[in-house]
This record gives structure tokens, C-alpha cells and sequence, in this order.
């Protein structure tokens, strides 16, 4: 079986996110969506509520599953028979570093990093950007699935629910 990661923090996930994961599941057998757990950084959802809205989003492909990790991406892919990596590049400004984490996990373990150019659509679309623009009211409706906009929109109104 060929499975694939495609890692990240998806605090929360975006529909960009969705369109890069809904590709990579053509181009393997699996493909784990694997959260990043990072205890140095807080974030708007803890890592449990990041995997349970993916599962829910994610309930209609069967061969896109949910993990969490910690440490090293390319120890987890190890453990995991993971042979690929798979990210999306939005623009330019994403490549500089992408190349760099690709070249050092290559570097670290021959592992391939296999990029998706992200849906023009959504090249704009980060988390951050759309927890910024909707703790201050704006619309993000259509830039993040139905139960992620429910679930912020929720969090947001009880503030001392974002923990990290
Ligand atoms: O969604 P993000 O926060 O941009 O995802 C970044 C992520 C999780 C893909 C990257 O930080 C990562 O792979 N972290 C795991 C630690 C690691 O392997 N670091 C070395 C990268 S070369």
C-alpha cells in the first residue's frame, strides 16, 4: 500500500487545506492528514478539536484518515511506512521554505515531498488568516468547511475557549 502524509497544524483546517488533501488522496493509497502537536504554540483549537472537525470533514473519503504527531515529520513517516509527503504551494512565497523543509527531510531520510499547486481559488487562504479576519466579525463563510465555520464562529463568541 502507498500512503502518503500531509502534515500541518490546521488550527483550522481550510477548504484549501481540503482541496490539497482531496488530491493527494488520488495520488496514493492512503494518506494521512497528521496534526502537528506543538506545545510551544497556542492555538484557536486544541489538537484533539483540530482532528475531530477533520474527521468530520473528511468522513466522505475513505482513504483520507487522521493522525496527530510530535517531533520529527520524517521519524513519524518511518514508523508509519509513509513514503511521501504532500503540500500545497499557494504562491511564490510559500517556496522558499517548502523547498528548504522538503531538501532537509530528504536529507534526513530520502523521503519525497510531492507538491500540489493549490486551487487559484484559494492561494490566498491561510488559518491565520481566516481566525484573524473572523475574531474581528468578518465573513469566512465558503473559505472553511460548514462545521469548522460553526465551531469558530461558537469559540469565538466564548474567548476563553481558544487554548492551545
Ligand atoms: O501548517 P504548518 O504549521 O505550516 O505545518 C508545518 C509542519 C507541521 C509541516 C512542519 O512544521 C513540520 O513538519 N514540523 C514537524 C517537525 C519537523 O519535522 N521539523 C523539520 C522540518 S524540515
Amino acid at each position: 500500500m502507498r500512503k502518503a502524509v500531509c502534515p500541518g497544524s490546521f488550527d483550522p483546517v481550510t477548504n484549501g487545506h481540503l482541496d490539497v488533501f482531496t488530491r493527494a488522496a488520488d495520488l496514493a493509497d492512503e494518506v494521512v492528514v497528521a496534526v502537528l502537536i506543538n506545545h510551544k504554540k497556542a492555538g484557536l483549537f486544541t489538537v484533539d478539536e483540530r482532528m475531530e472537525l477533520l474527521r468530520e470533514v473528511l468522513a466522505p473519503y475513505p482513504n483520507l484518515v487522521v493522525d496527530a504527531f510530535h517531533g520529527l515529520l520524517v521519524d513519524y513517516c518511518r514508523d508509519h511506512g509513509i513514503k511521501a509527503i504532500v503540500k500545497g504551494l499557494r504562491a511564490v512565497s510559500d517556496f522558499d521554505y517548502e523547498l528548504q523543509m522538503a531538501q532537509m527531510n530528504y536529507r534526513l531520510s530520502g523521503i519525497e515531498t510531492v507538491f500540489v499547486s493549490t486551487n487559484p481559488l484559494y492561494s490566498y487562504l491561510s488559518s491565520s488568516l481566516v481566525k484573524e479576519v473572523a475574531s474581528f466579525g468578518g465573513n469566512v463563510e465558503g473559505l472553511v468547511p460548514a462545521s469548522v465555520l460553526e465551531r469558530m464562529r461558537s469559540k469565538l463568541a466564548r474567548p476563553s475557549d481558544a487554548t492551545g
